[in-house]
């Protein structure tokens, strides 16, 4: 059976970051034929369009991860009803230089966890409008917006009873649907 690797983009540097610990639940809930591995983005420079000819060694890593990976898993707040700078700045980051584009052809799932009551909806609509030009196929449905209400996660960082069957089910769809496109 071939293991299929998953590139895990995060999109918040928070340290008690809840999408961070939302990935995190989702690899343990992750199928045998995943492995994952969660991009660095934090060390990224800021995009800058002079820099393309000499990328920064974050930037080549970034890149190189990604193609070595068969799947994209994005996990990302909502940050005033877009995408947070610092995934954006990733993902233009990996897109370039022009016909150099890292994401293109590789599978993703998006999923987000937020405060607020729509848990991530508007985030995500822009991520796969973001997505689509960048020639990344997004698994539709089901969809997941996560809502941060108590109990979502226990004081070990594990997903509580509430989330818990609801995800599991998106992972397995996820991990069909990749290893489709994969294939
Ligand atoms: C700059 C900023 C903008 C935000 N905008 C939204 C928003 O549009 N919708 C929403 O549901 N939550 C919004 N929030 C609240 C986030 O859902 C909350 O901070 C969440 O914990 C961020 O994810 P994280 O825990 O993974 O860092 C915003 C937070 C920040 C810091």
């Amino acid at each position: 059976m071939q293991i299929l690797q998953i590139a895990v983009v995060v999109g918040s540097l928070r340290r008690e970051s809840f999408n961070r610990q939302l990935a995190h639940a989702l690899v343990k809930l992750g199928p045998a034929d995943m492995a994952f591995s969660m991009l660095a983005i934090d060390a990224l420079p800021l995009y800058n369009q002079d820099d393309d000819a000499r990328p920064a060694e974050p930037v080549l890593r970034l890149k190189a991860q990604i193609a070595a990976s068969q799947g994209l898993l994005f996990v990302t707040p909502e940050y005033n009803r877009s995408i947070p700078g610092v995934l954006k700045n990733a993902i233009d980051h990996a897109s370039r230089p022009y016909g150099q584009n890292a994401w293109a052809g590789k599978p993703a799932g998006v999923i987000g966890v937020s405060v607020g009551a729509i848990g991530t909806s508007k985030a995500q609509q822009h991520l796969r409008n973001i997505l689509a030009y960048l020639d990344v196929p997004t698994l539709g449905q089901p969809e997941a917006f996560i809502h941060a209400t108590a109990g979502l996660f226990d004081s070990a960082g594990q997903l509580g009873d509430s989330q818990r069957k609801f995800l599991q089910a998106w992972m397995n769809r996820y991990q069909a649907w990749v290893r489709q496109h994969a294939s």
